[in-house]
């Protein structure tokens, strides 16, 4: 039976949709990129904002029509509406065959084979009390212990040149207007072991550069190894040459893992630090535990340590009871700090969290047009961030032939900035010095040096 999946969401759900490619490969099951020839297409949901979920309702909606000419064909939902929804997934599309939460994964061979079997005996109009009826919609309620770590599972990697490694699971932040904590459950560091086998398995398969994943890799901790540690064991390993890591959170990040940023050579001058807001009253009303002026403080250590560093964000316009001078404070704060780039957010109510209860919500035209503002300044800085780079030399990691220019090659400063100059498919897998002529938008343009 072949098997396709799409991801929505962060990265998180792409490493775990690489863990249930190897989980239904084992299983006997054939991955395919191709849907017409899929006999289950699996989606991998993401709940973070209402857009996010209404998209791929969307998608659910369409490809489920299929199963009017194609008889075999089986949807499953799995990832954090799973989580979020279970039941309720159904009411909205009767056809959905099985739904699969995040601490699951390892049972979706069993629960595909249960489903098949009964559409099978029920074809063949074997009566229902000759075989167990299946439970077709199996839902994870993230019971503590029984959370999935899935430890001893190294997964397929869907791309070759970069590795994305989950080093732990959940989270315990509760930050007021976030799902997370509720679909992906409590924080669970994964063993240290592991994790170094796997990035070394990586290297081995020349996915040379490795993105280590968890909502708050600095609270990482696994038998009195913290991130630093890990960071440094990693550095050692001979098989790879860079390794980054998301996210941070900023009440967790030690002068430590700056000092172990700053010496491990291997370890990218580049950190994904979300602000989210720069006023502390929304701060604290987000339950962030920290104040600007220990983010500016951060970022001021960060940048001694690390002159060159690339520090993008995340931040959130509207966030309830925002007053225009509180969003003013993101605005200036932003300015300030100067960030190579922002993803930004309007606020997205999610039932269920501590902000889905405050009252004094920012109406929804004010809220866009705060984005809009957020993005209007943060787009010319984001420019002028690019253009800083013409004249300076950078390693570069190839990984493609360019979009728009087949002489051209496509790959990543260590700062994680898009580069392309003319070279050709040879040079894939590789890391070659370029200096940087030009920013057109934001990519650099350079020559081989
Ligand atoms: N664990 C990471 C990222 C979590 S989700 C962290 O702590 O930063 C990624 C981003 O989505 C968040 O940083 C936040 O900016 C945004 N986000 C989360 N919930 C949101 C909501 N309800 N509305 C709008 N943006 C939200
Ligand atoms: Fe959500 Fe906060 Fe956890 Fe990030 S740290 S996943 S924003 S609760
Ligand atoms: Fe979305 Fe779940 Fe990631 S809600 S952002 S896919 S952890």
């Amino acid at each position: 039976m072949k098997f396709i999946i799409e991801t929505y969401g962060c990265q998180m759900n792409v490493a775990d949709s690489e863990l249930i490619t190897t989980i239904l490969t084992n299983a006997g099951f054939t991955h395919t990129e191709n849907i017409d020839e899929a006999q289950i297409i699996i989606f991998n949901t993401c709940s973070v904002r209402e857009n996010a979920e209404k998209r791929v309702i969307g998608r659910i909606t369409s490809e489920v029509s299929r199963k009017s000419y194609q008889n075999d064909l089986l949807v499953g939902i799995v990832g954090c509406m799973a989580q979020r929804l279970g039941e309720e997934l159904k009411k909205i599309n009767k056809k959905i065959d099985f739904v699969v939460g995040v601490d699951q994964y390892s049972q979706l061979p069993e629960i595909i084979e249960t489903i098949r079997s009964a559409e099978l005996r029920s074809a063949f109009r074997i009566p229902n009390s000759e075989f167990r009826t299946p439970n077709s919609t199996f839902i994870s309620n993230t019971i503590l212990d029984q959370a999935e770590i899935y430890n001893d599972l190294y997964p397929t990697r869907s791309n070759p040149l970069n590795a994305f490694i989950t080093i732990m699971r959940g989270c315990n932040n509760f930050c007021t207007y976030c799902i997370v904590p509720f679909t992906r459950g409590r924080e669970r560091s994964r063993p240290i072991k592991e994790i170094l086998h796997e990035i070394e398995l990586a290297g081995q398969y020349r996915a040379y550069d490795i993105t280590l994943l968890g909502q708050n890799v600095n609270s990482y901790n696994f038998e009195n190894n913290d991130f630093p540690d890990l960071l440094k064991k990693a550095n050692e390993i001979e098989s790879i040459k860079r390794i980054r890591f998301i996210t941070s959170h900023p009440k967790d990040l030690s002068n430590k893992l700056i000092e172990t940023m700053a010496t491990c050579e291997k370890v990218c001058e580049h950190i994904h630090l979300p602000l989210q807001s720069g006023n502390n009253e929304i701060l604290n009303k987000m339950n962030r535990k920290y104040t600007a002026e220990h983010y500016l403080n951060l970022i001021k250590k960060l940048r001694k340590a690390m002159p060159d560093i690339a520090i993008t964000t995340d931040v959130i316009a509207g966030f309830p009871s925002e007053k225009e001078e509180q969003f003013l404070d993101t605005l200036n704060i932003m300015k300030e700090i100067q960030f190579d780039f922002a993803y930004m957010f309007k606020y997205s109510e999610r039932s269920g969290t501590k902000a889905a209860e405050f009252e004094d919500s920012v109406p929804e035209t004010t809220r866009l047009d705060r984005l809009q503002r957020l993005i209007d300044q943060q787009t010319e800085i984001t420019t002028q961030k690019y253009k800083n780079k013409i004249g300076s030399i950078q390693e570069v990691y190839v990984e493609c032939q360019s979009k728009r220019d087949s002489n051209e090659m496509s790959g990543k400063t260590r700062d994680f900035k898009i580069t392309v100059f003319e070279g050709n498919e040879s040079l894939i897998h590789q890391f070659v010095k370029v200096k940087i002529v030009d920013a057109v938008g934001w990519t650099l343009k350079g020559i081989k040096n």
